[in-house]
């Protein structure tokens, strides 16, 4: 997509798709890694990377471990914000918006399709909780392993969400720091887009 493109378009998600192929080809990997912004309550933020797993009419999803700090946050404070880097390509994303869970049966069809090794991570991680070592883990991928010998229940704490966008922001790189930014920002019928200053 170019920069005419890039000014002609109305629909936030279509180019996020179109830009997320290029992404696809040319990022070394996990073109889908996306930094995750949550809040607690009283608004102390905290950040990391989760993967993108899927993005329709509802939002972008992620899975992740629902009693873990960020799955804690998002249960206080639905409010949460993404931040696409694709350093190959000099673009940045940004999306806004307030998250809810997807349907258990949703997360039940992501987690089988999954490999074992990455069910018994899930199942034997207590994700974010202090861990005396990590023999201790390895301790309990044994045992979920001797306890599932064949299909893995999705733990009730994996779980699924969606961001629902509010703001996308689309950056690009441009020549002697002049860079290119356009804002979609929800409007009841559609998109308000604007340029903003880099
Ligand atoms: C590239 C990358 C992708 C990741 N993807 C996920 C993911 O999809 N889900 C997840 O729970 N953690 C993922 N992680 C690990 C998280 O960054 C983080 O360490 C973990 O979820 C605990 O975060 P929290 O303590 O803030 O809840 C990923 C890490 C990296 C570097």
């Amino acid at each position: 997509m170019d920069l005419m493109e890039l000014e002609a378009t109305q629909d936030p998600i279509g180019l996020f798709r179109v830009w997320m192929k290029e992404a696809e080809a040319k990022e070394p990997n996990d073109p889908n890694a996306v930094a995750l912004a949550t809040a607690t309550a009283d608004g102390a933020p905290s950040v990391r990377m989760v993967l993108m797993k899927q993005l329709d009419e509802r939002g972008f999803a992620f899975y992740t471990n629902s009693e873990s700090r960020k799955g804690v946050e998002l249960g206080q404070n639905p409010r949460a914000a993404m931040c696409f880097h694709w350093k190959s390509l000099q673009r940045q994303v940004r999306v806004e918006g307030r998250v809810t869970e997807l349907p258990a049966a949703e997360a039940d069809e992501y987690f089988q399709s999954r490999s074992r090794m990455s069910q018994l991570g899930a199942a034997a991680s207590e994700q974010s909780r202090h861990l005396e070592g990590r023999r201790l883990l390895e301790e309990r991928v044994l045992a979920c392993e001797a306890q599932y010998p064949e299909e893995i229940p999705r733990p009730e704490y994996w779980k699924g969400y969606v961001l629902r966008p509010e703001r996308v922001e689309f950056w690009v790189n441009g020549p002697d720091r002049l860079h290119d930014r356009f804002l979609f920002s929800r409007i009841e019928d559609g998109w308000l887009k604007e340029r903003l200053y880099p």
